[in-house]
């Protein structure tokens, strides 16, 4: 899936550019680090603000496929999902600008395939990201002393690990996520997505109240 070439190549990198920064950072002391950024921060965020940016995109261009397919159930998980992405990417992004830096995302052509192929791509990126990607970035940036930073990283992890089991579910069972009756709800706060069957009163992350959940049916 796009979303993790990309993910996993600016990840790559960033070891690489947060180095050159950090000398020129260093040399000229540099606008993000002024603002108390570090650049390695800088570069795992502005990755995952592009890769939740790509991942909402192809989320909405796999629900329009599910629905095509007559998957109802998931057509509004990969709803639900993609508003989260959105709700990540914005909030990357925000951070990045309370560093003094703007966000930058390259929106790709989302990959549509068939609805049993989109999810295992979904469950390839999603993995990535709860069990590699932000687990790195997070504690980096906990070693950098940006926890705000960190905090969105981990926020993000809980999602995407909720996601992931989502989207493996419906994989396992393909043909009873045809039906409409499957509901999720959606922290419209940070992202948080859980089962409409979950009992919760309130946001696990941000303890914003179940009223505030969007629910995707
Ligand atoms: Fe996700
Ligand atoms: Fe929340």
């Amino acid at each position: 899936m796009r979303l993790l070439s990309v993910g996993a190549m600016a990840l790559m990198c960033a070891g690489t550019v947060a180095f050159a920064q950090n000398r020129v950072g260093n040399l000229l002391g540099g606008a993000a680090a002024l603002k108390g950024l570090n650049p390695e921060t800088v570069a795992n965020l502005q990755a995952a603000h592009n890769g939740e940016s790509n991942a909402s995109a192809n989320y909405t261009a796999f629900a329009k496929k599910a629905g095509e397919e007559g998957y109802k159930s998931v057509e509004a998980l990969f709803k639900a999902a993609s508003a989260s992405e959105a709700i990540h990417a914005k909030f990357f992004g925000e951070v990045l600008k309370t560093g003094g830096v703007e966000p930058k995302a390259t929106l790709e052509k989302p990959d549509v395939k068939t609805t049993a192929e989109n999810i295992k791509a979904a469950i390839a990126g999603e993995t990535a990201e709860f069990q590699d990607i932000y687990p790195k970035a997070a504690e980096a940036a906990v070693k950098r002393g940006d926890l705000t930073a960190a905090k969105a990283f981990k926020d993000a992890l809980a999602a995407e690990a909720k996601h992931a089991r989502f989207f493996t579910e419906a994989s396992a069972n393909l043909e009873n996520w045809k039906d409409a009756g499957k509901s999720f709800l959606l922290c419209k706060t940070c992202g948080y997505t859980t089962s409409g069957d979950d009992a919760l009163k309130a946001c696990p992350l941000c303890a914003v109240d179940r009223d505030d959940f969007e629910v995707f049916k």
